[in-house]
């Protein structure tokens, strides 16, 4: 065996429901993912001793040593199937990047989730996508979705899925991806101190009936929408919980959002916790359509059509 190479998608968060912070420092989420095709490839190959090449869209932004989130679930798989009879060798795990990094769009945790693809087929571990899905939760929150694919409703960080029902239809998205970066920690920090403020100016003015603790919920509307397979109504119940801090942190995006629905998207949004701005289209000439004028309003670095749900993971080569 020279190598496996497996074939990842980026997602996106059709709703993001964020509830308050948890003790542990992560929040609560409710959450509906949708794997859309532009995919990132990781090869593993056995070698003398671990380590990790990034190739493509921004890898020298990725870390290339015991901190890059492949590497880290190549270890944490190892840990779990250390005692069977077919030893895991050491292996070293090549990315060739087009999901673009720190943009929302889960490229680490996309690579971390084919890494484990990759390594459970080299060792011929066995495992299954659901202990898979746990290992990878231990590396990043949304490993476990880019393993799974399609879509899916996401609670507790994320990690907990229950695919979602939703007809074939696929749906047309642009992404226009910004000049810059956001960290995730720094968004979720800055929707707390948001709530917070706003908290603070509303004290004394508590709505009754309204528990405090009240947790996020799931969009019935939007998986209504869903179903339907309707863009349209899909496009209208777009929401996601950090849009507000990223905008606050990236101040640009306003305008490539407002840029993105006034050249005629059904819906627009931030992915994740940004900066990369998503917009719907009804069908594939509407996106590239879209496409076109927004690389001309220069609102933002780059774009690119994509259309989802895809497949998660998954081999595309073994030798
Ligand atoms: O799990 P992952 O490494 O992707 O998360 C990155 C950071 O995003 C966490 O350290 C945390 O600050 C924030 N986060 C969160 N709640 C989640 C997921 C991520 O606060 N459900």
């Amino acid at each position: 065996m020279t190598g496996i190479t497996v074939r990842v998608p980026a997602k996106l968060n059709l709703q993001l429901a964020v509830g308050p912070p948890r003790a542990d420092g992560y929040h609560d989420l409710v959450t509906v993912f949708h794997a859309v095709s532009l995919f990132d490839q990781v090869t593993v190959e056995p070698a003398q001793r671990d380590g990790v090449t990034v190739t493509g869209e921004g890898a020298d932004r990725v870390p290339a040593d015991q901190d890059n989130l492949a590497l880290r679930a190549v270890i944490a798989l190892r840990a779990a199937v250390r005692n069977r009879r077919t030893g895991p060798g050491r292996v070293h795990v090549t990315i060739a990047k087009r999901i673009p990094v720190a943009a929302g769009l889960a490229g680490g945790s996309a690579d971390a989730a084919a890494a484990l693809v990759a390594c459970n087929e080299l060792w011929a571990a066995g495992l299954g996508q659901q202990r898979l899905g746990e290992i990878g939760a231990t590396v990043g929150s949304d490993v476990a979705f880019a393993l799974l694919g399609g879509t899916a409703v996401g609670r507790g960080r994320g990690e907990q899925l229950t695919p979602a029902l939703a007809p074939a239809t696929q749906y047309h998205w642009v992404l226009a991806f910004a000049d810059g970066q956001l960290s995730t920690p720094a968004v979720y920090a800055a929707l707390d101190r948001l709530r917070a403020s706003r908290a603070a100016e509303s004290a004394g003015s508590a709505r009754p009936g309204v528990p405090a603790d009240a947790g996020p919920g799931l969009d019935a509307a939007l998986m209504a929408a869903l179903r339907s397979g309707d863009a349209a109504r899909v496009g209208q119940r777009l929401s996601n919980d950090l849009q507000p801090a990223a905008v606050s942190l990236f101040p640009a995006l306003r305008k490539t959002l407002t840029a993105g629905l006034e050249l005629g998207a059904l819906g627009a949004l931030v992915a994740g916790s940004g900066p990369t701005c998503v917009f719907l289209a009804a069908n594939r000439e509407r996106a590239l359509e879209l496409a076109v004028s927004l690389s001309g309003a220069g609102v933002c670095r780059s774009v690119a059509r994509v259309s989802g749900p895809v497949p998660g993971a998954a081999v595309v080569s073994a030798g």
